[in-house]
């Protein structure tokens, strides 16, 4: 890492990491308040920060080629910064709109959580920075809170409507755990998950296709979703129940439907899978990844010719289950496998996609790891 005292002419105050995550199954169901149940990964941004005494923000990523990038914090406006240093200036912004009074700062980035990956690399930049600040200016918020404010950061600064998924994982899983989120009341369980005990790898399968949920089709769903609600005289999706949906769906033009039906499918599955972790059986877990799989693919058609061709291989090679996680439209792919799986599994996919022409994905076990925390 490029040393803080090189670029800044002084000592950092502390260095603070946040993870990316990778979700178990409940996808698109955050912004319906309904439930996820996504791990934290070991990549972590990682920062280093010193406070300032005036309203600078001073920025390096390591990411981000040469040099200071230097923002004003009353210069501020929302959608008026580009690039990655958006979500810096996001995060900051956003505690200063709630209130909080903070000035500036000097930050160091660096980070191991891959970009575009579908791997929430942008909030775990934004809870890097939260979390430093409530360090640095003593602000006593709890880790809902500051999920809260990183999601407000990228809703309102950056322009991405997503849900509090994201946020809240980098900030609250457990090493060794899967957090169970409602993202209804924002309440949160650490449901143990011991894939090593288990004989069991959790692969990730970065297909390398770029997602970017700024292009409007996330934005385009959950509108669908919302407008769903509306229609059956619902406060969310989350109160349709399974036995209710085939009703429901009557009642819908034939484009809501298929949205409506993952949605409430999807919250039975992360009640699915709680149980089966909670029972000590995590190789259960397989069948639910693939339903999820299927359903994001035929029902909220967010897959893709690699994500399927990862899922599809990663269980012909002997995966347990294997579906898309994060938003879709590219990203990765998570396989749950037996030990003895995980090379050759690696292997079939990696022969599939030279085989299709697609350029090689990335793969890798995931541990279950800590949420934000400071490291130094
Ligand atoms: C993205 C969003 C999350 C969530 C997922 C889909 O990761 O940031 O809020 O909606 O997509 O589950």
């Amino acid at each position: 890492m490029t040393a803080f005292r090189t670029l800044y002419s002084a000592a950092p105050e502390g260095t603070w990491a946040a993870p990316g995550r990778v979700n178990l199954i409940g996808e698109h169901t955050d912004y319906n308040d309904g439930l996820v149940l996504p791990v934290a990964l070991p990549h972590t941004t990682r920062l280093q920060a010193r406070r300032r005494e005036d309203g600078l923000l001073r920025l390096h990523s390591t990411r981000g080629g040469e040099g200071i990038t230097t923002l004003d914090l009353d210069g501020l406006t929302p959608g008026g910064t580009k690039g990655w240093a958006a979500y810096p200036a996001a995060a900051v912004w956003a505690l200063r709109n709630a209130g909080h009074v903070v000035a500036g700062a000097d930050l160091l980035i660096d980070s191991d959580v891959p970009e575009g990956a579908g791997l929430s690399s942008s909030a775990a930049l934004e809870c890097a920075v939260v979390t430093a600040y409530n360090d640095l200016y003593h602000l006593g918020l709890d880790g809902v809170r500051l999920a809260r404010l990183a999601q407000h950061a990228e809703n309102a600064y950056v322009g991405v409507p997503c849900g509090i998924m994201d946020q809240t994982a980098s900030m609250s899983c457990r090493e060794g755990h899967a957090l169970l989120l409602d993202t209804r009341d924002l309440t949160t369980r650490q449901v143990p998950l011991d894939l090593r005990g288990a004989g069991l790898r959790l692969l990730v399968i970065d297909t390398r296709v770029k997602h970017d949920l700024a292009d409007g089709a996330y934005a385009k769903l959950r509108a669908g979703c919302e407008r769903a609600a509306e229609l059956l005289g619902l406060p969310a999706l989350r109160d349709l129940t399974a036995a209710a949906l085939p009703g429901a769906l009557q009642r819908l033009p034939e484009e809501l439907r298929p949205l409506v039906r993952h949605v409430v499918t999807e919250d039975d599955r992360v009640r699915h899978a709680t149980a089966l972790l909670d029972a000590g059986e995590p190789a259960g877990l397989g069948p639910v990844l693939t339903a999820g799989h299927a359903s994001l693919r035929d029902d909220y058609r967010v897959s893709c010719p690699e994500t399927d061709l990862a899922a599809a291989t990663a269980e012909d090679a002997g995966a347990l289950g294997a579906r898309m996680t994060g938003g879709g439209f590219g990203g990765s792919v998570i396989a749950l496998v037996r030990a003895d799986r995980a090379d050759p599994v690696t292997a079939a996919v990696t022969a599939a996609f030279a085989a299709a022409g697609h350029a090689p994905p990335r793969v890798f076990a995931a541990t279950p790891a800590d949420g934000a925390r400071r490291i130094a």
